[in-house]
C-alpha cells in the first residue's frame, strides 16, 4: 500500500469515507474538497453515452475521461474503473492497468469480481498497483440488477469473496446493492474499508454517481438520493437566455466590444 491508500484504510472505524464519481474536470474540481475518493466509473457508459451496458465502455474512453478528471482532482484519491474485457488474465490486466496509470496519473484502479480475479489482483498488487475491489451487483457481468444477499449461497460467496479480496491486497471494496445484514457482516470481518452503494449505512463509506446526486441523470433507483435538481436549473437558465435573446436584453453593452 502507498501512503494515499493507507490514509483511506486508516479511516475505518473512525470516520466515514466519502466517494463520488466524476467524468470530467469541472465536476471533479467542485466535488474534490468534499471527497476522500473520486471514482471515474465505467457508469459513464450509461450516464453519458446511453449504452445499455457498461460492457461497451472502452479503455480509451476511460483514459480520455480520466485525463480530464485528473485536472480537477487535487486532494482526493483518484480511482479509475478498468473496463470490461481489459483484465481477462494477469498479463492483460497488468498491461492495461499500467497504461491507465501512466496515461491518467490516477492513484488506483477498480476491478469487478471476487474469486475469479483473485490471482489477477494479486499480480497487480505485486506490481505496486493500488486496487479497489467491487462485489455485489457487478454491472460488467450482471444478468439483472437485483440486490445480492437474499439467497444463502449468494451470501456465502460474497462473504468469501470479500475475504479473498482482502487477502489479495485491495485497499477497499465497493459493495453494490448488498443486503443490509450481509454488508454489516462483511464490514465487520474485513480490515479494509467497505464503500457502499445501496448497501446500507453499515459500510465504512458511501459512493454515489454524481449525476444521480445532482439530478442530472434520468434514472430512479432505491439507493439514489437526489440532493439537487440541476436538470431544472439548466432548463431555467436556458429558457431565460432564450427569452433575453428574443427580447433583445442580451447581449448588453457590457457584454459587447
Ligand atoms: O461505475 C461506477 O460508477 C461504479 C460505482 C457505481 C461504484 O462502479
Amino acid at each position: 500500500m502507498n501512503k494515499n491508500t493507507l490514509k483511506i484504510i486508516s479511516k475505518k472505524n473512525k470516520s466515514k469515507i466519502i466517494c463520488l464519481t466524476a467524468y470530467s474536470k469541472n465536476i471533479a474540481s467542485i466535488i474534490d474538497k468534499h471527497c476522500d475518493i473520486i471514482l471515474v466509473g465505467d457508469s459513464l457508459g450509461s450516464v453519458l453515452y446511453n449504452f445499455s451496458t457498461t460492457k461497451k465502455v472502452s479503455l480509451d474512453m476511460m483514459i480520455e475521461h480520466s485525463k480530464s478528471v485528473r485536472m480537477g482532482v487535487r486532494k482526493s484519491l483518484m480511482v479509475v474503473d478498468m473496463p470490461y474485457n481489459t483484465y481477462r488474465n494477469s498479463k492483460e490486466a497488468l498491461k492495461n492497468a499500467k497504461k491507465i496509470i501512466l496515461r491518467t496519473k490516477c492513484d488506483a484502479v477498480k476491478l469487478e469480481g471476487g474469486k475469479k480475479i483473485y490471482q489477477i489482483i494479486k499480480t497487480l498488487v505485486k506490481n505496486k498497483i493500488q486496487v479497489m475491489g467491487h462485489l455485489g451487483v457487478l454491472p460488467q457481468s450482471a444478468i439483472n440488477f437485483k440486490f445480492k444477499g437474499k439467497k444463502l449461497i449468494e451470501r456465502k460467496n460474497i462473504l468469501r469473496d470479500s475475504k479473498l479480496l482482502e487477502q489479495a491486497g485491495v485497499f477497499s471494496i465497493v459493495l453494490e446493492c448488498v443486503e443490509t445484514s450481509l454488508a454489516k457482516e462483511i464490514t465487520r470481518v474485513v480490515s479494509i474499508p467497505t464503500i457502499g452503494i445501496g448497501a446500507s449505512l453499515h459500510c465504512d463509506g458511501q459512493v454515489l454517481v454524481t449525476d444521480d446526486l445532482i439530478g442530472l441523470n434520468k434514472i430512479d433507483a432505491r439507493f439514489i438520493k437526489k440532493y439537487l435538481n440541476v436538470a431544472k436549473q439548466i432548463n431555467d437558465a436556458a429558457l431565460k437566455f432564450k427569452q433575453d435573446v428574443i427580447k433583445g436584453k442580451f447581449p448588453k453593452k457590457k457584454n459587447s466590444y
